[in-house]
């Protein structure tokens, strides 16, 4: 399933958002224009879905509360409100389901954060929309969703999963190559990679060595002199490590430990194994991290490859990047959502209809969208001591 419509109202630094997505979208603006803020709807929603320990509540306060969360560029204290449409495929005309939830300050006593409409459609029809007479005279009924509640949403439950399914990745290599100093403190739902080894280790082998194949190929095209990569236990402590072999003068070529690897390389093998790991939303922050313009330049082709090859090309990826070179690359079957701030929050936007024509004219996306998200007057940024 895929989320192909989304409406944001008070959220973060966005005051009104409409978007259409498909199963690729990639998102640009400037330096905190707003791209993680609207990636962040989607692992909102997950929390919501998560039945074990998730909820609105703890989605809220993870957030830092309502004060953070509602737009600042709101004139009074407005509820905030999510919606998304699902529907199995990015061209059917009907959206299969619609979830919406609005929510606000009780604006007394605990101050609580109370829902103040939540509503799902199947194939057009009411499923459910509260608050309703259960609601009537128990307030506390609506600081909770029905999304998190398995009691309240058999009739729905497809929804829960697929928001349940999402995966952020913004790998930080340094904190996987440290991670024996660091400590064993990961993140939930590890939104930084630092437990990319352990997830590895909990793959069935043949799972795993299917995925490995498809990695290592990637890789030899990416990286020179590299030629195979393996995932070996240490037998005395037992620890896991990815092992890349590259060509050396030594016969059998050099074998080089996580710890070893490039920032590059580990990005570049998070992302893979992150594509090919499970089937929800996939949300990827700058993948051109760390890697050269020639690598960056394949990302889109090499996310539709990978997925491909895995047999899973239908699965939804939202990409957040700065790059020229990705966005350049970006083809006509995906969404590019341009992000533009504005005194009165950012906006969402697809292409207009002149910049359609001009893609279809034979200029590329970088040429044609990439300069609507360049700040203005960053020359001045020189002239600082
Ligand atoms: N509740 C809010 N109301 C208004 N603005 C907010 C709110 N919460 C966060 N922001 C603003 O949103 C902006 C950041 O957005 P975000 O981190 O999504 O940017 P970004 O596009 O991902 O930037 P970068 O490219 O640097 O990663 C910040 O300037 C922050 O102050
Ligand atoms: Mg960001």
């Amino acid at each position: 399933m895929l989320i192909t419509r989304l409406r944001l109202k008070n959220w973060r630094n966005f005051r009104d958002v409409d978007v259409k997505l498909g199963p690729r979208g990639y998102l640009i603006g400037a330096n905190a224009s707003g791209k993680s803020n609207l990636l962040d709807v989607f692992r909102f929603l997950r929390t919501l879905a998560q039945t074990d320990g998730g909820g609105l509540q703890k989605a809220i306060k993870e957030r830092g509360g309502l004060a953070k969360l509602r737009s600042l560029h709101a004139r009074s204290k407005p509820e905030v409100r999510v919606e998304v449409e699902l529907a199995e495929s990015p061209d059917a005309s009907v959206p299969t389901w619609r979830y919406a939830l609005a929510f606000k300050s009780e604006g007394k006593g605990q101050q609580r954060v109370l829902i103040t409409d939540e509503a799902v459609d199947h194939l057009g029809e009411e499923v459910l929309r509260r608050p309703g007479d259960d609601d009537e005279g128990d307030t506390d009924r609506r600081t909770q969703t029905h999304l998190e509640q398995i009691n309240n949403n058999s009739n729905f439950r497809a929804i829960v999963e697929c928001f349940a399914a999402t995966t952020y990745l913004h790998l930080v290599p340094q904190l996987l190559k440290h991670s024996g100093e660091i400590g064993a403190r990961v993140l939930e739902n590890d939104p930084f990679g630092q437990g990319l080894l352990q997830r590895i280790a909990k793959t069935p082998k043949r799972t795993r060595d299917a995925r490995f194949a498809r990695i290592g190929k990637a890789l030899a095209q990416a990286i020179p002199l590299f030629s195979e990569l393996r995932f070996e236990q240490e037998p005395v402590t037992g620890l896991w490590h990815l092992e890349a072999n590259f060509t050396h003068w030594r016969v059998n070529g050099a074998w080089q430990r996580e710890d070893q690897f490039s920032d590059g390389t580990l990005r570049l093998i998070g992302l893979l194994w992150a594509l090919q790991e499970g089937d929800g939303l996939l949300l990827l922050e700058e993948p051109e991290l760390s890697l050269n313009d020639e690598i960056v330049k394949h990302i889109p082709l090499m996310v539709d490859r990978v997925l491909k090859s895995a047999r899973m090309l239908g699965r939804q990826v939202l990409i957040s990047t700065h790059s020229e070179v990705l966005i350049g690359e970006v083809g006509t079957g995906s969404a590019i959502l341009v992000i533009e701030p504005g005194a009165n929050g950012s906006t969402v936007r697809g292409p207009t209809e002149d910049e359609l024509q001009a893609l279809e004219g034979g200029l590329n996306p970088a040429e044609v969208l990439l300069p609507k998200t360049r700040t203005q007057g960053l020359e001045q940024l020189g002239l600082f001591p």
